[in-house]
């Protein structure tokens, strides 16, 4: 196998530190890892914000729906003692503050979580407006809010993390769908993968990347399937399995 794999830390280097703050992401980067997954939503008033939940409970000190929070509250949040006390400075952190201390030097994989109105509108003229767009691929479950991105900001690289469970089957009607709406990008489930779903989705000319890989195995998996990357919480494990078979990481 020649092909590189892109080792993507899943909301940071989350197995070790709290997902989605600056402690996961410098750690990521001291693996030597050079793209982050991240996840937005809009705060109260409109200012984008990088957290996985719809609400504050399980990752920070507060409670309730981070939509209903200015940037000021929930900046004032912790979110690092949830995962251990080490981390207690760790707080909610602007994607504006994330893509300008991380986009020279990684790749940011930002998938848009939250449903408020014209969120993926907003990070584009984010993105746009520091001049990052090269360093970003915009992801989300919601075929809509890719569809937003790619009809406001045609240049923007999109990844449809594809909204199916476990023990559900592939439906070809994603691939119809990636290719109406021009994604450039199919993110399944790492359990769905195989070699031939792989080449098919790259006979059809789209990136495959997946999500969901929890354990070693699925890890392995994904690099025999021939996919091109994966998020993964423990990229550290995924740098030594590629080095150990002589892959190239990207
Ligand atoms: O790689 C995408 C992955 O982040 C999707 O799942 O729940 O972690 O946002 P989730
Ligand atoms: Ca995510």
């Amino acid at each position: 196998m020649s092909k590189k794999i892109t080792n993507i830390a899943h909301r940071g280097a989350s197995s070790y530190a709290p997902e989605n703050t600056k402690a996961a992401f410098d750690l990521a980067i001291e693996m030597g890892v050079k793209h982050i997954e991240l996840d937005v939503h809009s705060s109260k008033d409109n200012h984008l914000v990088v957290i996985h939940d719809d609400t504050l409970d399980r990752t920070t000190n507060g409670q309730g729906n981070v939509k209903d929070f200015t940037l000021k509250e929930l900046q004032s949040l912790d979110a690092g003692s949830w995962f251990s006390e080490k981390y207690s400075n760790e707080n909610i952190c602007t994607l504006e503050e994330i893509i300008s201390k991380y986009a020279e030097s990684t790749h940011l994989h930002i998938e848009i979580k939250g449903r408020t109105l014209n969120l993926a509108q907003k990070t584009c003229t984010l993105i746009r407006s520091l001049e990052a767009t090269d360093m970003v691929t915009i992801t989300s479950f919601w075929k809509d809010s890719l569809v937003e991105t790619k009809n406001f900001a045609p240049e923007m690289k999109t990844g449809w993390l594809v909204p199916m469970g476990p023990g559900s089957k592939w439906d070809n009607e994603i691939v119809e769908i990636s290719k109406k709406y021009k994604f450039d990008q199919i993110c399944p489930r790492a359990e769905l993968v195989t070699k031939t779903l792989v080449s098919n989705l790259h006979r059809e000319g789209f990136e495959v990347r997946c999500h969901g890989v929890f354990t070693e195995d699925l890890m392995r998996s994904v690099v025999s399937s021939g996919a091109d990357g994966m998020t993964i919480n423990f990229p550290d494990k995924l740098n030594t399995y590629l080095n150990q078979k002589g892959i190239e990481v990207d």
